[in-house]
């Protein structure tokens, strides 16, 4: 698949068909992680595949409801957790990334006002791993709001790690539909932004 195409039709998938997907396409999906760019290379990325259907069940347990003015209403992927046959975890190594020393002994000094950028590189790895999943036909929804001590301990993650992001992978049982996005005008500034 072309990459603007993939770029641009790639959708949120909440429900999908209970057709396996195979260990060769998973592994297609995490090297295309495992070559994104990261701050000084540090790839503090890790994955974890989830297949066991107790785990996932465990993991839909830690989705958070949204709370909207008037309503509570459940996530809307939480669908996804009891059809989609794999889930992807993506965790981070904390104090790596944008580190000074890396040493990630507690006194991390880090080298910009961001701080740890353990979630910038976790997310490049994201993006390849959606876009790499839709090339290969089958979609995905990344899910944040979810409780990530808690899928932590559903997981075994050690501590110096966090859970960052889920996202359910399958063959997709629905068409998705794009939300419309801010015209580029909206969100470009040209040479300076103030007049
Ligand atoms: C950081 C992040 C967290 C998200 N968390 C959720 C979530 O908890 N539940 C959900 O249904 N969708 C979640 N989404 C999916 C977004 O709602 C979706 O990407 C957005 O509406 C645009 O739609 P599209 O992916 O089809 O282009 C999340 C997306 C991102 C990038």
């Amino acid at each position: 698949m072309e990459l603007f195409e993939a770029i641009n039709n790639r959708r949120s998938i909440r429900k999908y068909r209970s057709d396996p997907v195979d260990d060769k396409k998973i592994e297609t999906i995490l090297e295309a992680g495992r070559w994104a760019p990261s701050w000084a290379n540090t790839q503090c990325w890790r994955f974890i595949v989830i297949r066991d259907p107790e785990i996932r069940a465990g993991l839909a347990d830690t989705l958070f409801t949204i709370k909207t003015p008037d309503k509570e209403i459940p996530n809307p992927g939480a669908g996804a957790f009891s059809t989609a046959p794999v889930i992807i975890v993506v965790c981070a190594e904390i104090g790596k990334s944008g580190a000074k020393h890396g040493s990630g002994d507690g006194s991390t000094e880090y080298l910009t006002d961001k701080g740890d950028w353990f979630m910038f590189d976790t997310a490049l790895a994201v993006q390849n791993m959606v876009l790499a999943a839709h090339a290969l036909g089958l979609g995905t929804v990344i899910i944040g709001a979810f409780d990530a001590v808690q899928a932590a301990k559903v997981l075994g993650v050690p501590d110096g790690y966090r859970v960052v992001i889920l996202f359910p992978l399958g063959v997709p049982d629905q068409e998705g539909k794009a939300p419309p996005r801010k015209e580029l005008s909206e969100i470009t500034v040209r040479d300076r932004w103030s007049k």
